[in-house]
Formats: structure tokens, sequence, C-alpha cells
């Protein structure tokens, strides 16, 4: 498997616990690298956006919502197959199905305060990355 780019947003919950660091300790001792990385607050259109593929779900508006209420972090982790090796150590989406040491299962408060996004396919990823940067900001 070769090197790939994935995104991930530390969500809200996460900023607000100060577990930025914690979270990041993670990803670089399971072998990703966070080769892009910057902290801001969705509005809510953007959350909206970035989602949209969701529209349709009875929890969009709730998680929109949430994703907007506080800062996140966006970075692009790369790695060898970094997509899958992302969601491993995220954990199951619902913190209480995840596995013990995952980050959702260790920090995760609920399946819509679950600490982490990760992108679950490779052309996802690529529209997430370019959803939030530009070429310019990713050093590998
Ligand atoms: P995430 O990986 O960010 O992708 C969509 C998010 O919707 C998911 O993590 C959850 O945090 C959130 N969500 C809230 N409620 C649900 C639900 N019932 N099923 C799946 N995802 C949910």
């Amino acid at each position: 498997m070769a090197i790939q780019k994935t995104l991930s947003i530390i969500k809200p919950d996460a900023t607000a616990r100060n577990l930025t660091g914690a979270i990041n300790a993670r990803f670089e001792q399971a072998g990703l690298r966070i080769v892009a990385q910057k902290r801001l607050r969705l509005t809510l259109a953007q959350a909206a956006q970035f989602y949209a593929v969701h529209q349709e779900r009875a929890f969009y508006n709730s998680l929109c919502e949430y994703m907007s209420s506080g800062p996140v972090v966006v970075q692009v982790l790369a790695g060898e197959d970094a997509v899958a090796l992302n969601r491993q150590i995220m954990g199951a989406t619902n913190p209480a199905n995840a596995e013990v040491g995952t980050i959702r299962r260790d920090f995760g408060e609920s399946i819509e305060h679950n600490s982490v996004h990760g992108s679950d396919s490779e052309e996802n990823a690529q529209q997430e990355i370019a959803f939030f940067f530009s070429g310019l900001e990713i050093v590998e």
C-alpha cells in the first residue's frame, strides 16, 4: 500500500478539553505524520457544506450546529495506508462501541461528541483535504 493522505478533524468536544496534543500523540505514535494543521471555527454554513453527504440524516442539523459550536483543528495526516490506519486509531463512530485504546473510546463523550472525524475513503480524503487546505499548506 502506497503513502496516502487523509483528512482529520479534532472536534469541539476535544479542543474544549485541551486534548489536541494528546490526540496528535496517538497519530504520531501510530506512524502518521501531521503534514498540515490549523485551528479554526467553522460557520454553520461551512459545517453544513462539509457534512452535506449526511443532509438526509436525522442527526444532520444537530451535527452541523455542534461542529460550528467551538474551535476545531483540521489536519492532513500522511502515511502508509493512512485512511484505514486513521480509522483504526479513531475507533468506531460511537465511543461505546469503540475498542479500548482508540481515540473515540478513550476521549469521546457520545456518538456526536466523538472527538475526531477521519475520511472514510481515499476519494473522500482528497475532497475533504481540498475543502480546507491549498497545496501550499501541505508540507510532506
Ligand atoms: P464523523 O466521522 O464526523 O461523521 C459524521 C458524524 O455524524 C459522525 O462522526 C458522528 O459524530 C455524527 N453522528 C451523530 N449522530 C449519529 C448517528 N446516529 N449515527 C452516525 N453518526 C452520527
